[in-house]
């Protein structure tokens, strides 16, 4: 595909997002997020059939970390990822990121119950309040779906250092058509299931319709690897699991730069 069709793609479907999310990026995910720190983790293990550590594990499988790293965790909410990397490698220089006040609460207590320690920076991720080339490592986890994830990415290369990796992992739609019906149904069940036995409030149960639809308005697989290359990233490189479901992607910043 030429890079200018390309262009216009990512544009056009950049902007639809934008156009049909903007109102619950903006204004009711703040809520959300405020309502369900407390559970959010116990959700999510339930939510995956038990398979959330697993999916983590087969994430940080992907990088290849090195001794004193300095690593963004952007959309941190509670450390999730930025635990698991100091578990890994105890001397990384951890910063997260996050818009949520509450997710980073629980995400700060998480890392201090495990003798841990993760810089904590509050705010919107679409503009990363960090110098050029500063980070050796990028990652960002299950939060793209809510972001005009042109504007970050590039944020992201902006904050690497040159031959920097950024590593993403999301629930993508898959290219499968009957997978892809199949997931938008679990789903819809899971989240009916974890508000209940979660004792969601207002603004995460208003919020259930969003979640299927911005998976079924987001990228497959093989259109994020498109996406990051024709962002500039190099060596981009993807592995798919449950069918397509969640992918977890490589790239890396261009060393020449
Ligand atoms: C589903 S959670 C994922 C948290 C974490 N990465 C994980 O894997 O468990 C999505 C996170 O993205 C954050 N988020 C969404 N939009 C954001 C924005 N524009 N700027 C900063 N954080 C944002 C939310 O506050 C929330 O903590």
């Amino acid at each position: 595909m030429a890079n200018g069709v390309r262009s216009i793609q990512f544009s056009e479907r950049e902007e639809v997002r934008e156009e049909q999310f903007s109102e619950v990026w903006t204004q009711e995910l703040d809520h959300v997020f405020a309502d369900v720190a407390k559970y959010y983790d116990r959700a999510n293990h339930v939510a995956s059939l038990g398979m959330w550590n697993w999916l983590r594990d087969r994430f940080l499988a992907t990088m290849e970390l090195k001794s004193g790293q300095k690593v963004l965790d952007v959309c941190a909410g509670t450390n999730a990822i930025g635990i698991a990397l100091l578990q890994k490698q105890a001397d990384l220089d951890v910063q997260a990121i996050d818009r949520s006040v509450a997710m980073q609460q629980v995400g700060r207590e998480r890392a201090g119950q495990r003798g841990l320690h993760i810089d904590s920076t509050i705010g919107d991720v679409h503009r990363l309040p960090f110098p050029d080339n500063y980070f050796d490592v990028a990652t960002l986890q299950y939060a793209s779906r809510h972001l005009r994830i042109m504007d970050v990415f590039s944020e992201i290369k902006r904050v690497l250092k040159p031959g920097g990796h950024f590593y993403h992992c999301d629930m993508l739609r898959p290219s499968n058509k009957i997978v892809e019906r199949l997931y938008y149904g679990y789903l819809r069940l899971c989240l009916t299931v974890t508000g209940w036995l979660f004792r969601s409030g207002p603004s995460a149960l208003a919020c259930k319709k969003y979640f299927v639809s911005a998976l079924s308005m987001f990228y497959s697989a093989n259109e994020l690897s498109n996406l990051l290359t024709y962002l500039g990233f190099k060596q981009v490189s993807s592995k798919s699991v449950l069918g397509g479901m969640i992918a977890f992607h490589k790239a890396v910043k261009d060393d020449n730069v």
